[in-house]
């Protein structure tokens, strides 16, 4: 049994690493922590306040405020903050992109770090995003870099959206994480990046079944 092993998943957008993080963390009985829904729903938040997706400082207050709970209904993850179900509300596009420009403030990413590595402290849990094994959880017994070739992963975001009856262009998806990608990868504060003791794994040509079974099977290496 991988008992309260700590597992940090980090990588890009689209690169399956929600899908795969939630199937290990089922499979290990263990609780997941998309952390990627908090700047996320710090993002959506602040645009219903009114507060700029620039200012640092009231990004930072706001998100000292905020209460966040995750929970699963059968395969779903529900998201609330303060009491509210924020699942779907933030998955749009819009969300997304202030999720990635709210996501370069020191004091938005303060706030959120402090709240995940408590979430992390007690082991037993897979926690995924883009700085996870670099910064929030470094002592991590397992760590995963999920990438995909951007082709792939637009591919993948493409279908997912028009499953949900979206109709955005694949050109103009593959464009938007191209620009997602550049901005999480160059930041000053914590950009996008592999720890150096991270297993990187490509997924562009594996299944999510094929990708979640070879970090299962690192979790019970690192376990027996
Ligand atoms: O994984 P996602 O698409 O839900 O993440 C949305 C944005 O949040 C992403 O563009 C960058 C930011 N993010 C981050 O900076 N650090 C994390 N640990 C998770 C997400």
């Amino acid at each position: 049994m991988a008992n309260r092993l700590t597992i940090a998943i980090d990588g890009p957008g689209s690169s399956g690493k929600g899908t795969i993080a939630r199937r290990v963390a089922k499979d290990l009985g263990f609780q997941y922590i998309d952390t990627g829904a908090m700047y996320r729903s710090v993002a959506l938040v602040a645009s219903r306040r009114g507060v700029s997706w620039e200012d640092a400082e009231a990004l930072g207050e706001l998100t000292r405020g905020l209460r966040f709970e995750f929970a699963f209904s059968g395969d779903a993850l529900t998201v609330s903050v303060d009491g509210e179900d924020v699942s779907t509300a933030i998955r749009t596009p819009e969300v997304g992109r202030g999720a990635s420009d709210v996501s370069t403030h020191g004091p938005v990413r303060t706030s959120l770090v402090a709240v995940q590595q408590q979430l992390g402290a007690r082991g037993g849990v897979v926690m995924d995003g883009r700085d996870i094994g670099t910064v929030v959880l470094p002592d991590a017994q397992l760590k995963v870099f999920l990438d995909a070739n951007l082709d792939e992963r637009a591919r993948r975001r493409h279908r997912e959206l028009l499953e949900k009856g979206g109709d955005a262009s694949f050109d103009a998806i593959r464009q938007a994480l191209a620009e997602r990608d550049h901005q999480d990868r160059t930041r000053a504060i914590s950009p996008l990046a592999a720890a150096e003791d991270a297993v990187v794994l490509d997924s562009t040509d594996l299944t999510i079944e094929g990708a979640a079974a070879v970090v299962l099977s690192l979790a019970q290496d690192r376990t027996s």
